[in-house]
């Protein structure tokens, strides 16, 4: 029976759809690959970004001021208007859901300040476990209500039905490959992080929705902004652990060898990242340093980073800990309006999967689980009062264009180069062996510097790779490293084609921003917009 929306993931966009269109009385089902505790979200650290106070001088306006700044003249500013003015009342409605956040010793909700903020209005859960926190509020309310829970099933590709999506088809747990039908679908299924050896993002994070959106020719733009945060710690354990953004808000130093500041830590953090990346380089090394020796009542406040770093044989009070930048975000996605609309009917996306336009080419710390928890709700909405398909409004007039000329709109180029998949006979490698492959071809030709001939070199192995893969399988772990190298690519065509450094994206042979270039590189066919 088709439900009226399923939803695609189980972090924070995915599980606050459902529980709100729950709340509204459609009927829902939410399909995950794995357990429905296990997303990204679980692993943010940090905190949400919004204002719930004014009384030190901060407003939604500085909020947005910084959003933009960050995001380095790409940001959607209608998007990141909606995303400071309505994040507070969902912040207070996490909270009524059930969520805990730090508070101090009056009661009052504790707020902390990361990089790139002028102010501090970051709102966190047990320390820097705050996805954690927000998960289990989110996976308690979702098992509260009728919702259809598929757990360990894989969706393989969106049902297209005459221009329409109307579902998945999906693999059950043994391996059945099923129609899934849904009047509505939300891709909700996070980032794409595992493109690269070095990420703090989990195993699942494989770009499955953006992959599935590529396929079905739904516009998805943004691709070359990945975001790689400056102080994961330099240690084996994958995903890499990650040493908060509140650490250098609290105080920590970032130090060179020798001991050096080189760089002021509150900056966005693709300047950070940069800085770091330009400073192993000339160390000869693998990473620099972050002090945290200063912070005091370090457990108390930090107690998941005390309990990681503890489990590495280091102690924050009195150990230098080594520090090097890591995959963490992907700043692009599948293109949506402001109500979470793809450019195909019957298809929405949310939370790290969607690009909305707010992180524009570098995400501002903490505005994630803030993007999910705003905009979620905007697709329940507009599915409720019965829209169905992109309006021009927000990132998507990067595609469908501005019907109001407004020169503060980014506008779009179509991206040329998206490869076709090369299905090989049959496949020559398992899929970890592939999924390696991939992620040390990434990593050396596509990570934080780029250039034309390393994207160029990368781009020739995983064409070779994705050869390798042979056909499309029922197998979920091949068919993850399909879509890893679908997004992949994808991102390697954007990024070639963007020639200048911006945001997250910093190209060696075009070291400046160009401001000809203040357009979004769009993938996938039109779709008409409605008025
Ligand atoms: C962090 O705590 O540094 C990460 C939070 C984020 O990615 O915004």
């Amino acid at each position: 029976m088709d439900v009226d929306l399923l939803v695609l993931g189980s972090g924070v966009a995915g599980l606050t759809a459902a529980v709100q269109a729950a709340a509204a009385g459609l009927t829902v089902g939410v399909l995950t690959k794995g357990e429905l505790h296990q997303s990204a979200t679980r692993w943010a650290q940090g905190g949400v970004a919004a204002v719930l106070a004014s009384d030190d001088g901060d407003s939604p306006d500085a909020h947005l001021a910084d959003t933009l700044a960050a995001g380095a003249g790409l940001c959607d500013v209608d998007a990141v208007r909606v995303l400071v003015a309505e994040g507070p009342a969902r912040v207070h409605e996490l909270i009524a859901t059930g969520a805990v956040f730090d508070r101090d010793a009056e009661g009052l909700l504790e707020l902390a300040r990361e990089g790139g903020h002028s102010h501090a209005r970051v709102v966190h859960a047990g320390g820097a476990a705050t996805g954690a926190e927000i998960e289990r509020a989110l996976v308690d309310a979702v098992q509260r209500t009728a919702t259809v829970l598929h757990e360990g099933w894989f969706a393989l590709d969106l049902l297209v039905e005459a221009g329409r999506c109307v579902g998945v088809a999906a693999l059950d747990p043994s391996g059945t490959r099923h129609p899934v039908g849904a009047r509505h679908t939300l891709l909700a299924t996070g980032g794409v992080g595992q493109l690269f050896s070095v990420t703090t993002n989990p195993e699942q994070a494989t770009g499955d929705g953006i992959a599935m959106a590529l396929r079905a020719g739904a516009a998805v733009a943004d691709l070359e902004f990945m975001q790689f945060h400056p102080t994961a710690l330099h240690h084996p354990a994958m995903p890499r652990p990650l040493l908060s953004e509140a650490l250098r808000g609290h105080g920590a130093k970032i130090r060179d060898g020798r001991g050096r500041q080189f760089v002021d830590e509150l900056l966005p953090r693709d300047v950070v990242t940069r800085a770091i990346t330009a400073q192993v380089l000339e160390e000869g090394g693998e990473h620099v340093w972050l002090d945290a020796t200063g912070l005091e009542d370090f457990a108390l406040r930090f107690p998941t980073i005390a309990a990681s770093l503890a489990a590495a044989g280091l102690d924050p009070a009195t150990d230098l800990l080594p520090i090097a930048p890591a995959a963490h975000f992907l700043s692009g996605g599948v293109l949506t309006d402001l109500d979470g609309a793809t450019s195909r009917p019957g298809l929405w996306a949310c939370g790290e999967t969607a690009c909305t336009g707010v992180h524009g080419a570098n995400r501002l710390a903490s505005n994630s689980l803030l993007e999910g928890m705003v905009f979620a709700p905007r697709v329940v909405e507009a599915v409720v009062a019965g829209r169905d398909g992109p309006r021009a409004t927000g990132a998507m007039r990067s595609h469908v264009g501005d019907p109001e000329g407004r020169p503060d709109v980014v506008g779009g180029r179509t991206a040329q180069g998206l490869p076709g998949f090369p299905t090989g006979p049959e496949r020559t490698a398992d899929p970890s062996k592939l999924r390696e492959g991939l992620q040390r071809a990434m990593t050396r030709g596509a990570g934080v510097l780029r250039s034309a001939g390393s994207l160029a070199a990368t781009e020739h192995e995983l064409a070779v790779l994705a050869a390798g893969a042979g056909p499309p399988s029922a197998d979920p772990q091949l068919e993850e490293v399909r879509n890893l190298l679908t997004v992949g690519r994808a991102l390697l065509a954007a990024a070639s084609a963007r020639e200048e450094t911006r945001g997250s994206h910093t190209r060696t042979d075009f070291p400046d921003r160009d401001a000809a270039r203040r357009h979004r590189l769009v993938f996938g066919v039109s779709a008409p917009a409605q008025p």
